[in-house]
């Protein structure tokens, strides 16, 4: 099975060259030119998911900036655009680990010089990002929630949520498992976050999730599908964002915005921007 990766095509002739977010070549005529080492024993779904990621020129840009995840570009790539991310403020990351979004929250919020609070959580042990509280656990959990809850003081600027639920491999499943996360974020997004606060999260398309955007449309200014260049063009993932939260819950009537990757398309299709600012707590 042959697959393109995701990065910009040049070159003449026959010899066409991928080149990666940082300018590196990646040989992808054929599409996965490089195969993993030892393959003997895996399982062929984890044999196609370790070709991806060595020919993934995001898996090798994360690798090389010192990010641990990929997911790292992804945030970092809705931030270039949409600019959230603010010296100063209080952020949540649900679904935390291994930190990459932290990453990049703790450099463009300028933790530990600003006053900013970064506070995740996540399933799994996450290592240490200075300056930054995390919990182990649920945040489906009341009690994990009211920790995170106590941690961020209460308020914040933007709730973040990258979680995904483990696959079973049917994709329904999946579906209703991942929007049923989401769900959960939004609701501790509308407790915590303050007026023109910011919500981003992961969101499989597929229909189910659309009592969630209405939920979000009747909270926010604005709300947007967005597909950052790093998220995989054939994966079902897309990434929902809201801004300008107004909290007061009844149908505002404002646009819902569904919005392919600019930087793929190299334009935002029309979309107004929204100046989402922010208030300090
Ligand atoms: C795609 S990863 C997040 C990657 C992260 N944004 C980064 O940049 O490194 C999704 C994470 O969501 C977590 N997760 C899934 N369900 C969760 C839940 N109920 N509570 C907390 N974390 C959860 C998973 O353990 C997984 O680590």
């Amino acid at each position: 099975m042959t697959r393109r990766n995701s990065g910009r095509q040049s070159g003449k002739g026959g010899g066409a060259t991928t080149r990666g977010p940082s300018g590196r070549s990646y040989r992808n005529d054929t599409g996965l030119t490089r195969q993993p080492k030892k393959m003997r024993g895996r399982k062929p779904s984890s044999q196609r998911w370790l070709t991806r990621q060595l020919n993934d020129p995001f898996v090798a840009e994360a690798k090389s900036r010192g990010f641990r995840s990929r997911a790292a570009l992804k945030l970092e790539q809705i931030d270039n655009r949409y600019e959230l991310l603010k010296p100063g403020m209080a952020i949540v990351d649900l679904g935390c680990a291994p930190g990459g979004w932290l990453q990049i929250v703790a450099d463009r919020c300028k933790l530990g010089s600003s006053g900013a609070v970064l506070v995740g959580i996540d399933l799994l042990e996450t290592d240490v990002v200075e300056g930054v509280e995390i919990f182990v656990g649920d945040m489906t959990d009341p009690e994990m929630l009211d920790k995170v809850r106590g941690a961020v003081g209460g308020r914040a600027h933007g709730v973040m949520s990258d979680m995904a639920a483990a696959t079973t491999g049917h994709r329904p499943t999946d579906h209703l498992r991942t929007t049923a996360l989401l769900e959960a974020a939004l609701d501790f997004a509308i407790e915590v976050l303050v007026e023109d606060g910011f919500f981003v999260a992961k969101c499989f398309r597929g229909g189910t999730e659309k009592s969630v955007l209405d939920i979000m449309q009747a909270n926010f200014t604005t709300v947007r599908h967005v597909k950052p260049a790093a998220s995989r063009q054939e994966s079902v993932e897309s990434y929902v964002l809201a801004t300008g939260f107004h909290g007061r819950g009844g149908w505002s009537g404002s646009e819902a915005a569904s919005e392919g990757d600019a930087e793929a398309d190299g334009k935002a299709d029309g979309l107004a921007d929204t100046d989402t600012g922010y208030s300090p707590i």
